[in-house]
């Protein structure tokens, strides 16, 4: 072994740069995190999940959700968007005309064509998405341009991405997303929507637990497993339990039978309708919906 201490200390420098790569460099970025402020309000971001939600963070792991569902929204830019939220005395027909001798200004170009196509397809209706660009610094003029008295116009910034387009969430997921998470379930397939945001999605505890018990009685083709062992059936007792699961005739247990959440399967929902990444940050900003119907 001529080489030995060569290929003693290369293995070492081999470890030790992977180590610094991938434990040192993230704990050095990461590791002192704390909880970031809301855009534009006091509120700090974010909340600590309960007790019984952080339990349900438990559930999910132990019962392999992250195989099929990720908890990351990914983003592409962000846009300004333009909004008409009214129009004080002028017809529609008399904004188009007002608006199209705006088109003259030089330093308003690069966007006079996008705005005419899309004024053209406009009946009239409010709230209306008057313009889109990714150039904040027109969008500004133009909001300046048409702020005469009586129109109303609001720029919001909004997050542009496929995650996006599809509703999975108002803005990219970031880290402050998982502060409190221990182990944070990013999971990395998408056989099942995203859930970073379900909280927001589907609210509704009962609709959770129908589709955790069984998924076809709430979305009919639904491909997911039923996690029926999260539940129990008992016998009715004096009276149907308030808890008791409703389910229609096809997946209703036998006469006499009831199906009632056990305390994992309440805890997982607790989890569920946690995830709520659906506040502006620093990091993510985004206007949120204020006139949009
Ligand atoms: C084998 C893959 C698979 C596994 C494992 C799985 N799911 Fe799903 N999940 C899906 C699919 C597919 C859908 C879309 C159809 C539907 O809504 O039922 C879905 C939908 C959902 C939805 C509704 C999402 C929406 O946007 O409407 C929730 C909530 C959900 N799953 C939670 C869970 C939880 C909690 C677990 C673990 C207990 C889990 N899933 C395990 C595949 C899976």
């Amino acid at each position: 072994m001529k080489n030995g201490i060569a290929i003693v200390f290369a293995a070492v420098v081999a470890l030790g740069a992977s180590w610094c790569g991938l434990v040192l460099a993230p704990t050095l970025q990461l590791g002192g995190a704390k909880l970031t402020t809301v855009l534009n309000s006091p509120d700090t971001y974010p909340l600590q999940r309960t007790g019984e939600a952080s339990l349900g963070l438990q559930i999910y792991r132990a019962n392999g959700c992250a195989a099929c569902h990720t908890e990351q929204v990914r983003q592409d830019g962000i846009q300004a968007e333009l909004m008409l939220t009214a129009l004080g005395n002028y017809q529609p027909e008399d904004f188009k005309a007002f608006t199209e001798s705006l088109f003259v200004q030089q330093a308003l170009e690069p966007v006079t064509n996008a705005l005419a196509i899309n004024l053209k397809g406009w009946n009239g209706s409010l709230p209306f998405v008057f313009l889109t660009t990714s150039d904040k610094e027109i969008a500004d003029k133009i909001n300046q341009s048409i702020n005469v008295p009586g129109v109303k116009s609001e720029l919001r910034i909004v997050a542009t991405g496929a995650d996006l387009a599809r509703g999975w969430g108002p803005r990219r997921s970031v880290a402050a997303d998982y502060l409190y998470d221990q182990p944070v379930q990013l999971g990395r397939l998408r056989a099942g929507p995203d859930l970073a945001n379900i909280g927001v999605r589907q609210p509704d505890a009962n609709w959770q637990l129908l589709h955790l018990y069984a998924p076809k009685a709430v979305v009919p083709n639904s491909t997911m497993p039923s996690f029926k062992y999260l539940f129990a059936v008992r016998k009715i007792g004096a009276a149907l339990a308030p808890e008791a699961l409703k389910l229609n005739a096809e997946f209703a247990p036998a006469a006499g039978y009831e199906v009632v959440p056990t305390a994992a399967a309440k805890e997982l929902v607790a989890y569920l309708l946690s995830l709520r990444a659906n506040v502006p940050l620093y990091e993510a900003p985004f206007t949120p919906v204020t006139t949009k119907p």
